[in-house]
């Protein structure tokens, strides 16, 4: 290859090592270009689509997890050997014992984080985590301030899962947040973290005179989180590269969904970070050029947490039926999901936004005896149907949805399910079949997965990532 490179730069009469560096180039370029060895799965709706199930199924094949914003406010469910695993911060990946990675863009509870890996190392898990020096740390004021801020927000109280998330976003945004670094570096660590406690117990005095905290005893428990967190800290966005860079094949794992963004969701009913594909970019600090698949994951209707109008919502017996046959209750606070029918309106939003290459369409198990079905298309307001979704609540509430209407499926027993999932799309139920092209169609993107129960097995595949 290097007489080729010397015998070409002497007919071009250039420097050897400025082609050498040309092929290289190229060579990066043209790998980029193909690149499958990267993927996002990414929630289209408002979080809890199974996000968690599907990163767990890819990961089979993958060298590295990566979560790239939000925090311990995700629940995301794994189902491994009949054994239920329920990750906050941890990224999915860690059942299989993959590599695992919490970047920059995430905010970090060091104690939830600590337990999640206890709990892994009980269940004879080994660890194999990278952990951002530069994410943001989750402190008690900030849990406090949380739900503080959410009892004076009256009408626009979001319902947030009171971990602390916004306040410490906020911190970031003001530039007085304390970040992993710190942790480790004990002087830094004082400094930093009496500025913090300092501003923090002006604030919340306001709200509540009496409050105080011991400073003296956050800073030894923070200082130990710092030693116990030492081994995994680094910097990962240049290990992240490095790693896309060698080949290794990346999954990055997103946390709630594309509409409750901070930038393009439901706002103000959104949590404090771009929980879309848009995010992974300055959240774990790869190029956009990097970001192979976009795998957009919806549930076959719609669940929330939390406030904010959700026009498909069923507040009858169909809706209860439907949050008993999904289980739709939160995997971090345990409050009831509301639930409705699929809105494919807000999601073609989601998809417009995140460039969506294929979708897995999850929990179609649950409803089952449910008939007719319903599906939102678009929505109406003043007498005309709408281009786009219009984004803003104070919009949609005045809109209407306007639904297509569907066959339902027979209710049956589990094992049937399996059977089904075992024969593959063929195996299906027609009514299911017709519903979920139906999906594909009306978003213009191709069904990689089908899902019909919440381990492994119950997963129909249609596309093969990795
Ligand atoms: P995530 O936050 O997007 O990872 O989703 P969650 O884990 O919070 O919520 C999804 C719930 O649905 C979990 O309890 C999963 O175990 C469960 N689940 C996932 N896929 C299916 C499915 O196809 N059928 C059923 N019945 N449950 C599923
Ligand atoms: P996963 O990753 C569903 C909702 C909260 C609230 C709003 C803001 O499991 O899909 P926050 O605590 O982030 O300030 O709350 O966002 N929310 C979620 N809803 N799934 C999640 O995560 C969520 N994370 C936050 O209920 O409405
Ligand atoms: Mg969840």
């Amino acid at each position: 290859m290097d007489v080729d490179r010397s015998f070409i730069a002497e007919l071009l009469s250039i420097n050897i090592n400025k082609l050498k560096l040309i092929s290289k180039i190229i060579a990066r370029k043209s790998f980029m270009k193909n690149n499958k060895n990267t993927i996002a799965v990414i929630g289209l709706s408002f979080g809890d689509e199974g996000k968690g199930k599907i990163t767990d199924y890819i990961a089979q094949k993958a060298d590295l997890v990566v979560r790239f914003q939000g925090g311990n406010n995700a629940g995301h469910t794994v189902v491994h050997n009949n054994k239920k695993f329920k990750f906050h911060i941890m990224p999915s990946g860690a059942v299989l014992e993959k590599e695992v990675m919490i970047a920059n863009g995430c905010v970090v509870d060091p104690k939830v984080l600590l337990n999640e890996m206890d709990n892994l190392r009980e269940n004879n898990k080994e660890i194999n985590l990278k952990l951002s020096s530069t994410a943001h740390v989750i402190c008690p004021f900030h849990r406090t301030l949380d739900g503080l801020e959410e009892q004076a927000k009256t009408e626009y109280r979001v319902g947030t899962t009171k971990r602390g998330i916004g306040p410490t976003y906020a911190d970031k945004a003001s530039r007085y947040g304390l970040r992993i670094f710190d942790l480790t570096h004990p002087k830094i660590l004082k400094k930093k973290l009496k500025n913090l406690y300092l501003i923090k117990k002006r604030i919340i005095n306001c709200y509540d005179p009496e409050w105080d905290i011991n400073f003296n005893d956050v800073y030894d428990e923070y200082k130990e989180y710092g030693e116990k967190l030492k081994p995994y800290i680094i910097d990962t966005a240049y290990y992240l590269n490095q790693a896309i860079n060698s080949g290794k094949k990346v999954i990055f794992e997103g946390a709630q969904g594309t509409l409750l963004g901070i930038d393009h969701g439901f706002y103000p009913f959104v949590t404090s970070s771009n929980s879309n594909a848009l995010g992974i970019c300055s959240g774990a600090g790869v190029s956009p050029k990097k970001i192979g698949t976009v795998l957009g994951i919806i549930k076959a209707y719609t669940s929330r947490v939390g406030k904010g109008f959700v026009p498909t919502e069923l507040k009858d017996e169909v809706g209860d039926k439907i949050r008993e046959q999904g289980n739709e209750y939160g995997t971090t606070t345990g409050r009831p999901r509301r639930v409705g029918w699929l809105d494919l309106f807000n999601i073609k939003y989601s998809v417009m936004l995140n460039e969506v290459d294929y979708i897995a369409i999850m929990l179609l198990d649950a409803l089952e005896g449910i008939d007719p079905l319903n599906i939102c298309v678009g929505y109406e307001m003043e007498g005309k149907s709408l281009e786009s979704w219009p984004i803003h609540p104070e919009l949609v509430k005045k809109c209407t949805p306007i639904y297509k209407t569907f066959n339902g499926w027979k209710q049956r027993p589990r094992e049937e399910w399996r059977e089904i999932a075992n024969k593959g799309f063929k195996g299906l139920p027609k009514e299911i079949k017709v519903y979920v092209n139906f999906i594909a169609e009306e978003l213009q993107t191709k069904i990689a997965m089908l899902s019909i129960g919440p381990e492994r097995e119950s997963t129909i595949v249609l596309k093969d990532f990795f």
